[in-house]
Order: structure tokens, then C-alpha cells, then sequence
């Protein structure tokens, strides 16, 4: 919970409620913010004086999590374990780099019915294969929003491989989230558990689907991006600190939507957009014929993959 408290302005020395009021309302919305604000613009944004404005940035300074540098030595030898997951289709593998990376956040984005929750489901079987066979060997987490999380799609998919489907429900660890509260906490409980739980994956079927619902309309906006940002932050520490790999649904609507404009674009906009590792939009084309087009990625050229998803799972 330390992160979180440190991200409530309101617990700065020096900053009263009705001084968080006002400067949450000009934007300041998380302890960062401050520390990289001048004090003329503080106290221009709370109507506070600027040696007050002073003393709250230097607190501020004293709280955020601003991170330590690394040698490039130590980012190549931390880049070197980078380990991969394939799907089961040897072109989506090939537009990802050889397929799903650890030490990242992938986000599969697209419409209902494009493939997010199958494509999922596929990895929680194959990171429990060997290297080789391009898994990890580790066990998978599953927190599912929206419960569509199916064991009898795992045993189907399982069997495809010829593999004793008991043994790779019991290397799926699921919880359902009730709330995005909820939601936040339980990576919280998988970072505690994977002290024991060699695990390899961690899948959050869907991200935003809570956080669209409870936060609605305009002045809940902040504070949905808030607390999205911190949840994107948790998950890629988690990805870090496991070397594993952290794959998260978005549902955007085919529909023009009053609320968001754009129908094509994810909810938590640049929020999830830039702390996502790897974005992948999906849609659907002829029968069980998927489009996968890779965005924004940190090294991979842009481009798309055509596959399936059948009763064996995901293939080419
Ligand atoms: N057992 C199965 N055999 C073949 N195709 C399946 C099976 N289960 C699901 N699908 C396909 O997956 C689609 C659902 O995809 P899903 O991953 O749930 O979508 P999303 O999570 O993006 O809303 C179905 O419409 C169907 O085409
Ligand atoms: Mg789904």
C-alpha cells in the first residue's frame, strides 16, 4: 500500500483539503506532479503563497518514486533474460518478435468477440511448456473481471497438445475481481504469492471493463487515469521483478460512443497507451480468421498477422 499512499497529495505535509481540492482540480493529481512543478505555478494553481508552494515541492520531491539509473551494462544483462511465450500461430509469434515477451505488458485491444479472452486462455496452457516448445515452464495468474475465464476451454486447448489438461488447470491460479479496487489489490496478493508460485504469466481479463463502469463522466476522469497509471505500474513491476510476462485485455466498441469519441480507440487513452509495452489490435475477419496488427512498439517494425482460433486454440 506504500505506493498508494504516496500518490495522495493530500498526506504532503503543508497541503490541507481545501488545498488538494484546488490543486487536484488544476490537474496535480498525484505526489509526481508536484515535485516537478515550479512554485509560482503551485501557487498559482492553490491561490498559496510561494514559499508555501516551495516547501510542499520540496516534500513532494521527498516522496516520489523518481527510480535510481541503471548502468547499460545492467539494462543488457536484464534485456538478455528476456524470455517469450508463443500463441500457437507462427505469424502472430513472428509480428511479436518471436512471440509474447516477459518483462512487458502486452495489450490486446479490439471489439467484442476478437479473440482477447482465447488468445489468453492459450497462453496459460503454453507458458507451461518447455523452452522449446516455446513456453517458460512456469505457472500462470488470471485475474478475471468479466468471468469468462472457461477450464473446459484450457482442457480442450490442452489436449491439443497432448498434455494432462489436470495437471495444467492446477498451474492456472484465478481469482475474479469484483471492482477495480478489488482488481488493484489482487496483484498485490500475486506479487505475494509468487514468492512461492513460480510463475511466468500474468493475464487481467479485462483491465478497464470495471474502471469504464465505475468511473463515469467527465470529472471522474482524472481519477480513473490515476489509479490506471498505478495499476500499469504494479503489473509491469511484477512482469520485472518475475521476468514474466503481463497481458491485459481492452474492449473498445464498434459503435460511436457519446462518452469517448473515437470508436476504435481504447478507454484509458495514453494512460494504458504508453505504459503498455505492446499494443495489439485485433479484429475479426472470414469465420475464426483473426487480424493481430502490432502498435507502437519499442523495437518491432508495425505490421499485422492473419490467424485462427479453432477448437485446438490459436493457429495459423
Ligand atoms: N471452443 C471454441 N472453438 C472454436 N472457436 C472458439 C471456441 N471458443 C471460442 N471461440 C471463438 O472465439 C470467439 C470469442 O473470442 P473471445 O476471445 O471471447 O473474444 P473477446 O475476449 O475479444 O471478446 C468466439 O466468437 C469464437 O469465434
Ligand atoms: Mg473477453
Amino acid at each position: 500500500m506504500g505506493k498508494d499512499d504516496n500518490d495522495i497529495i493530500d498526506k504532503l505535509p503543508g497541503v490541507g483539503p481545501a488545498t488538494a481540492e484546488k490543486l487536484r482540480d488544476a490537474g496535480y493529481i498525484d505526489v509526481m506532479s508536484i515535485a516537478v512543478a515550479s512554485p509560482k505555478e503551485l501557487s498559482d494553481a492553490a491561490e498559496i503563497g510561494e514559499t508555501t508552494g516551495t516547501k510542499i515541492i520540496l516534500q513532494a520531491r521527498k516522496q516520489a518514486d523518481i527510480g535510481e539509473f541503471e548502468t547499460g551494462r545492467a539494462l543488457l544483462e536484464k534485456r538478455a533474460k528476456v524470455g517469450r511465450i508463443t500463441t500457437g500461430s507462427k505469424l502472430f509469434d513472428e509480428l511479436m518478435g518471436g512471440g509474447f515477451e516477459t518483462q512487458a505488458i502486452i495489450e490486446l485491444f479490439g471489439e467484442y468477440g476478437s479473440g482477447k479472452t482465447q488468445i489468453a486462455h492459450q497462453l496459460c496452457v503454453i507458458v507451461q511448456r518447455p523452452k522449446e516448445e516455446g513456453g517458460l515452464e512456469g505457472h500462470a495468474f488470471y485475474i478475471d473481471t468479466e468471468n469468462t475465464f472457461r477450464p473446459e476451454r484450457i482442457v480442450q486447448m490442452s489436449e491439443a497438445y497432448d498434455l494432462d489438461s489436470d495437471e495444467v488447470l492446477k498451474k492456472i491460479h484465478v481469482a475474479r475481481a469484483y471492482n477495480s479496487s478489488h482488481q488493484m489489490l489482487l496483484v498485490d496478493k500475486v506479487k505475494e504469492l509468487s514468492k512461492d508460485i513460480p510463475a511466468s504469466l500474468l493475464v487481467v481479463d479485462s483491465l478497464t471493463a470495471h474502471f469504464r463502469a465505475e468511473y463515469v463522466g467527465r470529472g471522474a476522469l482524472a481519477d480513473r487515469q490515476q489509479k490506471l497509471n498505478k495499476h500499469m505500474h504494479d503489473l509491469l513491476r511484477w512482469g520485472d521483478l518475475n521476468n514474466g510476462v503481463v497481458c491485459v485485455t481492452n474492449q473498445v466498441s464498434s459503435k460511436p460512443d457519446a462518452f469517448f469519441g473515437d470508436p476504435t480507440r481504447p478507454i484509458g487513452g495514453h494512460i494504458v497507451g504508453h505504459t503498455a509495452t505492446f499494443r495489439v489490435y485485433l479484429r475479426k475477419s472470414k469465420g475464426p480468421r483473426r487480424i493481430a496488427r502490432l502498435i507502437d512498439s519499442p523495437h518491432l517494425p508495425e505490421g499485422e498477422a492473419v490467424f485462427s482460433i479453432i477448437d485446438k486454440g490459436v493457429r495459423d
